[in-house]
């Protein structure tokens, strides 16, 4: 199967721990699988040879541009390349600029920085672009690779400045840590996350970082193991530093999932994990272990079938989109209010008629897209619109009267404390989604939304924003057989 292999290469492979666990288990299927798998994910020694000398390169580009601006900063390789834990073909360079601490905790530096990078992009006459997370960094593509500059402080890592300062930390503590068999197993931790949908800690996906999955491994001692404990466990609180006991680190992280940083006791790496994330994990690990197959680390898309049949298909249910379009802000901020936004639809549509089925959300272009599936698409009749309570104003209470007498088939009636009259109209699902997106914030990640229930401006608008084919695989939800089937 692996013509064309040096025997030294599969060799090593053989004694890694996954490896040697299931060859010990008597998984055959596993061990066949997992070295497939490591043959693609574990970079050839020329492709290491030729990252190394490129951070090394971009390392001394950045020292030569501070130098010339005569800035006083260290410059650090971090991230997976400086921890050997990167995965082959998907590598990207983070480089960070060590500054000392500002002059006061209360200092501003967010300007600085903003302009350190500007002057760094200058200077460094690549092409770049200015990017934007907890703060300004620069993102830059070299020699077919991407990398980012992160501008950071030198402070104690419990005592950080800025969000990133932690990382040099993260770094020392997991390359004192790791060793090759280990960063393989990091490797394909990484790579099962990654195929299964939940590796990154951004909002986007709520899932592991690349930190987290480099302490399940320090912790574990292979992706085996993480991955069979790990799915089994309704709760888990994972200290390196056995600082806490359960209880009271359930009490104060607020998480079913915990993995305490070893640099920094009062935080919880795993913290941006959401529910469905850490269920989706669980379930596909149970599905790998009882049938393994490199699908989960390398799934591929389902042919997209023909727009008729995505027609038809749509037609049949009760769908509606809600197209936010977005302005210029960073993705965890548009990501983190396009999911609070589903999420208070998905309140009030709770509380209505229409009742519920399904709401997702994916990303296409310009904008955000959330899928709404109901049982139905128009309120029963007849219905009941409920007015102000008796004790309001006069005036309130008239003017209600007023709208609806003409238009009702009963009332005014009081009902409980409120004046109720009988309607023989219903609500469509989109005039309702309209009136209510019209009542929340949208800003500032959004500038103008529109509701679609017509299933082939649906189609249009998927495909103008080039995400049908995630549209549709949120109608269909059949996802996780790609994972099964053969
Ligand atoms: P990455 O997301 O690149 O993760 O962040 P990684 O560990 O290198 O893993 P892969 O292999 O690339 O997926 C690397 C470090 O750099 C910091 C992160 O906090 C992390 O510690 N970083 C990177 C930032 O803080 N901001 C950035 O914009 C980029
Ligand atoms: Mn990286
Ligand atoms: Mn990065």
């Amino acid at each position: 199967m692996f013509h064309g292999e040096p025997s030294g290469a599969q060799k090593r492979f053989l004694e890694l721990p996954s490896i040697r666990i299931a060859r010990e288990e008597g998984r055959e299927d596993l061990v066949n699988t997992l070295l497939e798998v490591l043959h693609r994910i574990v970079p050839s020694d020329e492709e290491d040879k030729r990252v190394r000398e490129l951070a090394e390169k971009i390392k001394l580009k950045v020292e030569e541009a501070l130098r010339k601006l005569e800035i006083q900063a260290s410059v650090e390789i971090e991230g997976s390349v400086a921890r050997g834990t990167w995965i082959s073909g998907s590598v990207d360079f983070d480089i960070f600029i060590l500054l000392p601490p500002p002059p006061t905790s209360e200092y501003e530096y967010k300007g600085m920085l903003e302009d350190l990078v500007m002057k760094v992009m200058r200077e460094l006459d690549l092409r770049s672009q200015m990017r934007y997370a907890e703060h300004p960094y620069l993102h830059v593509w070299i020699e077919g690779y991407e990398v980012d500059i992160v501008p950071a402080f030198e402070s104690h890592p419990e005592k950080i400045i800025s969000a990133v300062d932690r990382t040099p930390y993260h770094t020392r503590y997991v390359r004192s840590m790791l060793n090759d068999d280990l960063r393989n197993e990091v490797r394909l931790l990484k790579g099962f996350l990654k195929g299964i949908g939940v590796y990154g800690a951004e909002i986007k996906v709520g899932g592991f970082s690349g930190y987290a999955c480099e302490l399940l491994i320090i912790y574990y001692g292979s992706f085996l193991q993480a991955v069979k404990e790990l799915s089994r466990k309704k709760r888990i609180l994972i200290d390196l530093t056995r600082t806490w006991s359960p209880e009271d680190a359930f009490k104060k992280f607020n998480h079913s999932f915990i993995l305490v940083d070893p640099v920094d006791r009062n935080r919880n790496v795993t913290n941006a994990l959401r529910r469905e994330t850490i269920c989706r994990f669980q379930l596909l690990s149970k599905l790998f272990l009882a049938k393994p197959s490199s699908k989960f680390f390398f799934p591929k898309a389902p042919d997209l079938p023909k727009d008729e049949s995505i027609i038809s298909e749509i037609s049949r249910r009760k769908l509606c989109m809600l197209v936010l379009r977005r302005s210029n802000v960073p993705p965890d901020v548009y990501w983190g209010q396009a999911l609070r936004i589903m999420h208070k639809i998905k309140n009030v549509l709770e509380r209505s008629e229409f009742s519920p089925i399904f709401l997702g959300i994916s990303e296409g272009k310009n904008s955000m897209i959330i899928l709404i599936e109901t049982r139905f698409h128009a309120t029963p009749t007849p219905r009941i619109v409920s007015g102000p309570p008796t004790s309001a104003s006069t005036e309130n209470i008239l003017s209600f009267i007023r709208k609806y007498r003409g238009r009702s088939i009963a009332g005014p009636w009081i009902e409980g404390q409120r004046i109720v009259f009988l309607v023989d109209e219903s609500v469509l699902l989109s005039d309702f989604l309209e009136e209510y997106v019209k009542t929340i914030k949208i800003e500032p990640s959004f500038t103008s939304f529109e509701i679609i229930d017509s299933p082939s401006k649906m189609l249009e608008v998927a495909r103008e924003e080039e995400m049908l084919q995630d549209m549709y695989s949120l109608v269909i939800r059949r996802e996780i057989l790609n994972y099964i089937d053969e």
